[in-house]
């Protein structure tokens, strides 16, 4: 009899990470189909001259550290103004994401990352976590704030690139 509960609760167990494990794996994907991919694609590939790219773009961001918190900035405040994204020029409107959670952006930055930039993600990245995402909420940003945020990450690449750093050859 004994044996038999303690098989039930091994079951019950394995369901619930089961369940859990699905859940945390699948959620960034899932906050990415239901917001993000009306705008920046299925595959993050944006269109061009609307839409910005996500794949192969903000992977090189993430080197500095105002780099990886432009891409929070971004996501919870939204920017507008033009930029410039592989060349072409953008001149849109991206609403601040305030109604997503912390961990609802942690996980949709995660996945972007993963899945549409690990060839030019550095290999010492590090995923987001949503206190990460909490404390850089914390302090507000302007759309002009977060687009000057971004100019100044744009203009000292080059500098970044040829500093010595653990990027991936790609
Ligand atoms: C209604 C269309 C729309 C939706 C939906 C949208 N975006 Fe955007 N996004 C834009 C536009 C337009 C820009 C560029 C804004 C500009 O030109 O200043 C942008 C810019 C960005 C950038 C900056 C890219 C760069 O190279 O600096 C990131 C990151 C981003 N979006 C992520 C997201 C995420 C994550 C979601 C879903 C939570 C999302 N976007 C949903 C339209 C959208």
């Amino acid at each position: 009899m004994k044996r038999r509960k303690d098989r039930w609760s091994i079951l019950i167990a394995a369901m619930l990470i089961l369940a859990l494990g699905g859940t945390a794996h699948s959620s960034g994907a899932r906050v990415f189909a239901a917001n993000c991919a009306v705008c920046h694609q299925n595959h993050g590939q944006g269109v061009p001259g609307t839409y910005p790219s996500l794949a192969g773009t903000v992977g090189s961001y993430v080197r500095s550290k105002s780099g990886r918190a432009y891409l929070v900035q971004v996501v919870s405040f939204g920017m507008n103004g033009a930029i410039v994204s592989r060349g072409a020029e953008y001149n849109g409107f991206m609403q601040p994401w305030t109604q997503l959670s912390d961990a609802d952006i942690s996980a949709v930055l995660n996945y972007i990352l993963d899945r549409f930039n690990a060839k030019i993600l550095p290999a010492d990245f590090k995923p987001y976590t949503a206190a990460e995402v909490k404390y850089l909420r914390a302090t507000h940003l302007s759309f002009d704030q977060v687009r000057a945020e971004r100019d100044a990450i744009m203009k000292p690449a080059g500098a970044v690139a040829s500093a010595p750093s653990a990027m991936k050859a790609h």
